[in-house]
């Protein structure tokens, strides 16, 4: 797909054309008529590419555009701690620490399709929440802060640059490419103790022996991101969860040389290293309540730590796998199977 040169006219026709000449015979079944169906992406699609940065207008919403991927890219300095323009952020973290490449690397937590697919129903909450809100979560909870006023300016910038950046992803639909890349469940539980070893083969030449990371001479962001401790990001995050971890780890880390078409990790590897990084007996975190989690108790993901559930399995099951029993038992009681 030509860089950025897709259709500022008729995106959505001209998006599944591409995807059909670009993935030939083998994707064609049912993929060459335009529809507004949600479509799961087959492995064969091609990337979405999205807009250009040098395409944003010169215009009083391409300023909000600009604003917004600036805050969302430099978050620590205007709305972290030491923020100047608010302090929102309860930590050094910034969006883009997991937000990939102001949110634009293929599988690295982009926000491709975030505004085509909200307001959403969030199990979590369970209620609907509009984009905005789903920002703040991540303000809340990875970055252990405060909800910012969601008819804020910058927050209004943040999500204007998600709308022009999936400004020709199909409404409520994915795209190749978009949020994590699926990796095969393991037959075992993830491992903490061979994941150190997998930390310290590919890990620890950045984020350190101690998880800490390396904070920038100024104090205010980070160089490499802490992984752990009570800097880093709550329990309850999804980047906490075993399985979103694992595809996160696998498909973008080591961050200098992994990519999701070149992935450094085995699926295993990558599962015993997230269960490293993410286990709460070997590694503080900032303790929220998470009781009031997840009101309909059967819509709790097969890889969310704190019980109770309501599928009977230990809450070791829940944080280590074996995740496939979990899921076949769901599916058999008629119970929602997310992660
Ligand atoms: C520690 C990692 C981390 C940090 C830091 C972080 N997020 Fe997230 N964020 C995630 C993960 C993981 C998800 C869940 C993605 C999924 O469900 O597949 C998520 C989801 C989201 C979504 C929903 C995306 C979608 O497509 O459904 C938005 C929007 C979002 N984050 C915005 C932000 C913003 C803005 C910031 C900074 C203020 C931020 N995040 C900081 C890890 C992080
Ligand atoms: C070459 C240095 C480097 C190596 C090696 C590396 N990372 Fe990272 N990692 C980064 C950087 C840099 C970021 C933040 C990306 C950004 O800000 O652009 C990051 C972000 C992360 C995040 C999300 C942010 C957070 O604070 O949680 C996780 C999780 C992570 N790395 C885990 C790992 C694991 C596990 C390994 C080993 C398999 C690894 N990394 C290897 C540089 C590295």
């Amino acid at each position: 797909m030509a860089k950025g040169k897709t259709a500022t006219h008729r995106p959505i026709l001209i998006c599944w054309a591409l995807w059909v000449v670009a993935c030939g015979s083998s994707c064609q079944k049912g993929s060459n008529t335009p529809t507004s169906e949600v479509r799961k992406p087959a492995a064969s699609d091609s990337i979405f590419v999205p807009p250009d940065t040098s395409t944003i207008p010169r215009n009083a919403t391409g300023d909000m555009i600009r604003y917004g991927r600036e805050l969302l890219v430099n978050f620590p300095y205007y709305l972290g701690p030491k923020g100047t323009v608010g302090k929102y952020g309860g930590n050094g973290l910034g969006c883009q620490n997991c937000h990939l490449e102001a949110g634009t690397r293929p599988y690295g937590l982009n926000y491709f399709s975030a505004h085509a697919r909200y307001p959403q129903y969030r199990a979590r909450e369970g209620r609907i929440l509009t984009l905005a809100e789903r920002v703040n979560n991540c303000i809340e909870r990875p970055l252990n802060g405060r909800p910012m006023p969601l008819d804020s300016k910058e927050m209004v910038a943040m999500v204007t640059y998600m709308q022009w950046l999936g400004k020709n992803v199909p409404v409520g639909g994915n795209v190749p490419g978009d949020k994590l890349k699926d990796i095969a469940l393991l037959d075992r539980p993830a491992d903490p103790v061979r994941g150190r070893v997998v930390y310290e083969k590919h890990c620890i030449r950045c984020h350190g022996d101690d998880g800490q990371g390396v904070l920038k001479e100024d104090g205010i962001a980070y160089v490499y991101p802490p992984l752990w401790g009570k800097l880093s990001y709550q329990p309850g995050s999804s980047m906490h969860r075993l399985i979103k971890s694992a595809q996160f780890i696998k498909y973008n880390m080591p961050n200098d040389i992994a990519r999701w078409d070149k992935p450094v990790l085995t699926d295993e590897e990558a599962f015993d290293v997230a269960a490293y990084v993410n286990d709460d007996k070997l590694h503080e975190r900032p303790q929220p309540n998470l009781d009031t989690e997840y009101p309909v108790l059967k819509e709790k993901p097969v890889d969310y730590y704190w019980p109770p559930y309501a599928d009977g399995f230990a809450p070791d099951q829940h944080k280590y796998g074996p995740f496939k029993p979990i899921i076949d038992w769901r599916k058999k009681n008629g119970h929602p199977t997310g992660y």
